[in-house]
């Protein structure tokens, strides 16, 4: 049987619950894979800070430790941020590892980059978690959809904000006091004024649009508006219409180009994406062989984000074993040209 190490950068929300799936599924891994994954190596900033789980791994505050172990065959980077999550992944990729990584700040930045180095080293970076936590949309965008020309791309995929705008709407609650609370969840960001922005699901939509439209979308070429002045007011008037108020991202590839945005918007109760409540996710998809569907799950948390986690280190570990160079890329962009948004 094939042992492989992962090393674990991070170990907050994410990286405790890709510790404990990896723990408590062992036995179901292992069979799936014919491999034994060891985690080996996780980091952190402060390793005097007590942690709520634990295991035969090292705890180290040294990226080389994991960086430079020539055993450690996976990186798993789940620090967030752009820097030094960014050196830490090329370092990675160079030193020979696959890496696998749920950062959508650094993906919808510099994906493109990450992903020409991994095809140049002839290693894996999978991301199934950056995208609305543990819902297999980036999978299903690459493989499952990969025969459509996909036209539509619309979804709730911030947990954090569908948190509020449902608790604000059900329950008559105050929005400081349920960020608050998804804050306390771990469904916020480190600095959760990205997720009232927008810009945690514009970062999503960059790269579920580089993938749906096989193009090179970056964060900067999205129109973005967030939840932060959406009154109770504006809520309660929205219900008079029988609506609801959603953050929708909304991606269309249209004859004159992209169409990229994220805003709150007034739906209709009857429209499938009125009835996704709370940390769920959902997004829409309209391809012209499959026609309309929709995919739905808990987008955020540790274990719905550890289980993309789990599931992408799962993948590599098969690719490792079958020898393949499945390294998943866009080898080839369409230059689509960006649609300025009207609103
Ligand atoms: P947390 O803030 O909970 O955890 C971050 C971890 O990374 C901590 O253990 C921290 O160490 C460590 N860390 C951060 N910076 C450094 C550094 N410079 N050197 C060493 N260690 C570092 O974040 P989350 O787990 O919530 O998020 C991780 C990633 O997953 C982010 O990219 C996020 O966007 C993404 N994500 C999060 C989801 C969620 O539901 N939370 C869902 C989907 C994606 P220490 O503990 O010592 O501070
Ligand atoms: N802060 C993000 C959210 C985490 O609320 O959706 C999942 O990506």
């Amino acid at each position: 049987m094939q042992e492989i190490q992962i090393g674990i950068l991070g170990l907050g929300t994410v990286g405790s619950g890709v510790i404990q799936i990896l723990t408590q599924n062992a036995e179901d891994i292992t069979n799936r894979t014919n491999s034994h994954i060891n985690i080996k190596k996780v980091l952190v900033r402060d390793i005097q800070t007590p942690r709520s789980v634990s295991g035969s791994f090292t705890l180290t505050d040294k990226p080389k430790d994991i960086l430079e172990d020539p055993d450690i065959d996976i990186v798993v980077e789940v620090m967030g941020g752009i820097e030094p999550a960014r050196t830490y992944i090329l370092e990675a990729l160079h030193q020979g590892k696959n890496v696998v990584t749920a950062n959508k700040d650094l993906l919808a930045l510099y994906g493109h980059e990450l992903l020409d180095v991994a095809k140049e080293v002839g290693k894996d970076l999978y991301f199934e978690a950056s995208v609305a936590g543990g819902i297999p949309i980036i999978a299903a965008l690459k493989q499952s959809l990969a025969a459509n020309r996909i036209s539509t791309v619309v979804g709730v995929i911030n947990g954090t904000t569908n948190y509020i705008l449902t608790a604000m709407a059900e329950q008559g609650r105050d929005y400081d006091e349920v960020l608050g609370e998804a804050q306390k969840l771990g469904y916020a960001e480190a600095d959760p004024s990205s997720d009232v922005d927008g810009l945690d699901a514009a970062r999503k939509l960059a790269i579920l649009s580089s993938i749906a439209f096989n193009s090179r979308v970056t964060i900067n070429d999205v129109h973005v508006d967030g939840i932060s002045r959406i009154t109770a007011d504006d809520i309660a008037y929205a219900s008079e219409l029988n609506s609801c108020i959603k953050l929708l991202a909304i991606a269309k590839h249209q004859q004159d180009g992209l169409e990229i945005r994220v805003h709150p918007a007034i739906i209709p109760k009857s429209h499938p994406l009125a009835s996704v409540g709370g940390v769920y996710n959902a997004i829409y998809v309209i391809g012209d062989a499959i026609g309309e569907t929709m995919f739905f799950g808990r987008g955020a948390g540790s274990l719905p984000t550890g289980s993309a986690v789990v599931s992408d280190i799962i993948q590599v570990t098969r690719n490792i074993e079958s020898k393949s160079t499945a390294t998943i890329n866009c080898t080839c962009y369409n230059d689509l040209p960006l649609k300025k948004s009207d609103n």
